[in-house]
């Protein structure tokens, strides 16, 4: 079969096209034929070295597909020849709380071998069904963002109709977020450095834009959206450039998700507004098989689509990454393998 893998040193010019022996099944294990596979910041991190430059090369990248299962090994009842099946981000998390080994050692696209793949030999723990409605290409588009996403407005504070909720930027967990929101009868502010790409929100239900570039105290224009009482919920990405502007826009008792450290991790904060205001800060680490069911059942009962950029084909995969790092995509960007 042919992979793409990060050969000997990382580097989006160490991407390497290769052929490998096609998998066969273990017990409890099944193959699937990989349709799409979508991008992750992460993946991008991890081809770079910057994710965890101590993860054992050569290593395929991205944790994120969707395809048909082609064998079945010992021991596997629920799945056939022919089950469309996406992968679970973590394959060894099945519910409950996480802990290190469940998202360390078990999580695709690093250490384990990723989906960049034409095959992919996971486990029948690790694999769930994909939403009828929905072709390979959507479907890869929903193990991280979408999970995250979900479980960031539903797992610990769940957003109810008439919250207000923040999202931060338009990438692919802000958009799930934003319909997530939209179909919980939730008020959405959504900021962006791109006019275009809120215009874009807009289109999509949101309900106030802010142009972080332009607005850089985008905390104080969403205190006075929501007449000075502050939002319910955040969908925090930025890091260490947004955090405190964060605090600033809630209201008190407001929680916000941290997701994404994209302006750096290391975030000067006055702890005051956490306990003058009664906040909840609460890390999100896309979430359990478990969770994805539950997810699934909410995206097929509203028959939700994602929002996808673009789709590439495998033997452009190097151009999909450079096209994530450029940052102009609004939506998931797929890459098409089959
Ligand atoms: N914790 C988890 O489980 C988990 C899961 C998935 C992703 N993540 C993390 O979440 C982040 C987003 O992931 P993604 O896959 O959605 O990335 P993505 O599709 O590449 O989108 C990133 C978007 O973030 C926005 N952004 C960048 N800097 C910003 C800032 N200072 N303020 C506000 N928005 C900013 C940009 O929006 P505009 O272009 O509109 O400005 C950009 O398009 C990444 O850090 C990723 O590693 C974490």
């Amino acid at each position: 079969m042919q992979v793409w893998q990060i050969d000997d040193r990382f580097g989006l010019e160490r991407l390497k096209r290769v052929e490998r022996d096609t998998p066969h099944p273990g017990f409890g294990q099944v193959v699937v034929k990989i349709h799409a596979c979508s991008l992750n910041y992460r993946d991008y991190l991890t081809v770079t070295g910057a994710y965890n430059p101590r993860y054992r090369l050569p290593l395929i990248p991205v944790s994120d597909g969707a395809g048909e299962v082609v064998a079945v090994g010992e021991g596997v009842t629920d799945l056939a020849i022919g089950s469309r099946v996406m992968g679970t981000f973590s394959q060894a998390w099945q519910g409950g709380e996480p802990s290190r080994e469940r998202l360390r050692s078990a999580t695709l696209g690093g250490p384990l071998d990723g989906v960049l793949s034409e095959y992919a030999c996971l486990s029948a723990q690790g694999v769930v069904p994909i939403p009828e409605h929905l072709s390979y290409t959507q479907a890869a588009t929903l193990p991280c963002a979408a999970l995250t996403a979900w479980n960031a407005l539903n797992k610990y504070r769940p957003l109810r109709a008439g919250d207000t909720l923040l999202i931060q930027g338009t990438g692919g967990v802000a958009l799930f977020a934003l319909q997530f929101a939209k179909l919980a009868g939730a008020t959405v502010i959504i900021t962006s450095s791109s006019d275009a790409k809120l215009e874009q929100a807009q289109r999509l239900g949101a309900d106030h834009t802010i142009n972080y570039r332009n607005q850089p105290e985008w905390h104080k224009i969403a205190r006075q959206l929501t007449n000075r009482r502050g939002v319910d919920h955040i969908i925090e990405v930025g890091g260490a450039a947004t955090f405190a502007q964060s605090l600033a826009a809630l209201r008190v008792g407001g929680f916000v998700a941290i997701i994404g450290i994209l302006s750096g991790a290391a975030a000067t904060v006055t702890l005051t507004p956490i306990l003058m205001g009664s906040l909840t800060v609460q890390g999100i680490t896309v979430g359990s098989r478990d969770d994805f069911h539950t997810m699934n059942r909410a995206i097929s009962a509203q028959q939700l689509t994602p929002v996808i950029d673009r789709v590439f084909e495998f033997d452009q995969a190097p151009a999909a990454f450079a096209h994530l790092a450029a940052g102009r995509h609004f939506g998931k960007i797929v890459i098409a393998v089959q």
